[in-house]
């Protein structure tokens, strides 16, 4: 497997720290350690903290990284196996397998840490509130720990894909999509929702991709409604309205993707699902029209509100009223936020304030800075007839001045749509990663074309 350049991601956060020539620094780090199932000798899976494997292309357990930012040196400490642990597990690799494997300069021992330390003396180490630093204690009395500047570092060198990382992140929502199209091809009433998730499994390891980049969610019926609906554990229901919202990435050498397709059950959209869905559709496509280097997240995010009121406005759930009377109001069918970062982390770190919002509360967005090239970003809005949004909602005055209730309900049967693509940020406007089909037509085409 190719070496990941990850000196280049510490040269970049050595940069952005702003050191003084004169410091002698380093930036110390431990990655994650292997958990056990309670009371068991069984492994749970593992998965490398993303920082780390920033700092290292380190995947496995246990492994601690030494910078020495003055020479420009990566020490890399693999954990000291012992032998009864070999024996079950098999050997450990040799120096010279990990310094083909990864891109550091040394390779040293654990037990040998204090002396490599020792050597060093640095007057900073730099390190994650998150860092395990046991392993430093009593040995450096003099140096300053400093937990605030290598997170902020950190993140702002993640923001910004290197060429490498695109090409990682680009396979990963390509096989992402050939594995949203299998699903899709698959798909039919009365089988559980998990299976479908498995079906999704199997497509992306097929392909390379052992790990998903989140739980993913596989909602039928009523639970497209539920963003975050993870339990995938329902019949999917045989009604001529049922949607199947689909909203799974897998991850390829720790790098994400974020792909979300809704499509019928039966293959044909009901009318109101079809409204519902072009709708969000003409939203999607008209943001992904305007991003390119300088654009605000939140003109973006304000863009989609206003032509989702239009919308309303049009299909008559908001009845009588102007755009600026009811925009707030949208709300109601839409509660999260237009896309996020994607790199290591699905909603990755760099340039956001926040995740999903309340249901209620003011919006804040992902990416509080104009887009960059080379941001990798994720476009997904939705409309949403949730029950809980609306039982909410019902209680305001405002609201129910404008919004007609038989029209709601009559759109209420779909559940939600979501159509989430994840994107890159280039010079004079966007790559789009994302692979799968999604004009009504297209997805009916092709889930005729499995059904002959
Ligand atoms: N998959 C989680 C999200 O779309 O943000
Ligand atoms: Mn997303
Ligand atoms: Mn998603």
């Amino acid at each position: 497997m190719k070496k990941i350049p990850t000196k280049q991601h510490c040269l970049r956060v050595k940069r952005l720290l702003q050191l003084d020539p004169e410091d002698s620094a380093i930036i110390y780090h431990r990655g994650g350690i292997q958990s056990m199932r309670d009371d068991t000798d069984v492994e749970l899976d593992f998965r490398q903290e993303s920082n780390f494997f920033y700092l290292t292309g380190v995947e496995e357990a246990g492994f601690h990284v030494v910078i020495d930012l003055q020479t420009e040196t990566v020490h890399l400490i693999p954990p000291t196996i012992p032998d009864y642990e070999k024996l079950w597990k098999g050997p450990s690799d040799a120096p010279a397998v990990l310094l083909d494997r990864y891109d550091a300069d040394t390779i040293v021992r654990e037990a040998d840490l204090p002396q490599l330390l020792c050597a060093i003396q640095p007057d900073i180490i730099f390190t994650l509130d998150i860092t395990d630093t046991s392993a430093l204690e009593g040995l450096l009395p003099k140096a300053t720990l400093n937990v605030s500047a290598l997170p902020v570092a950190i993140h702002e060198a993640r923001l910004l894909k290197f060429p490498h990382e695109i090409q990682l992140i680009r396979r990963a929502v390509h096989m992402s999509s050939h594995a949203h199209v299998s699903l899709m091809q698959h798909a039919r009433p009365r089988l559980y929702e998990w299976e479908l998730e498995a079906r999704f499994r199997w497509a992306c390891a097929r392909n390379g991709l052992k790990w998903q980049s989140y739980l993913p969610i596989v909602a039928s019926g009523p639970r497209t409604a539920t963003l975050h609906y993870t339990k995938n554990d329902q019949l999917i229901p045989d009604t001529r309205h049922t949607l199947i919202l689909v909203d799974a990435g897998g991850e390829y050498r720790c790098y994400g993707s974020d792909v979300t397709r809704t499509f019928p059950a039966s293959g044909v959209f009901s009318p109101e699902a079809k409204t519902v869905y072009n709708i969000v559709l003409k939203v999607q496509e008209t943001i992904l029209s305007r991003l390119k280097p300088g654009v605000l997240w939140s003109d973006m995010h304000w863009l989609g509100v206003r032509i989702l009121t239009q919308e309303l406005i049009r299909i008559g759930i908001f009845k009588k009223a102007n755009v600026s009377d009811v925009l707030l109001l949208t709300r109601a069918f839409y509660f999260h936020g237009t896309g996020h970062s994607v790199g290591l982390d699905v909603h990755d770190v760099g340039g956001r304030s926040a995740g999903i919002v309340s249901v209620r509360g003011a919006p804040s967005f992902d990416i509080s800075r104009p887009l960059e090239k080379d941001m990798i970003l994720t476009v997904e809005p939705g409309l949403y007839f949730n029950d809980i949004s609306l039982a909410s909602w019902a209680k305001d005055e405002r609201f129910n001045a404008y919004v007609d209730w038989d029209v709601v309900n009559r759109y209420r049967v779909t559940g939600g749509v979501r159509i989430e693509d994840t994107v890159r940020i280039t010079e004079d406007g966007i790559e789009n990663m994302t692979l799968v089909p999604k004009s009504v037509s297209d997805i009916e085409a092709l889930m005729a074309k499995s059904r002959q």
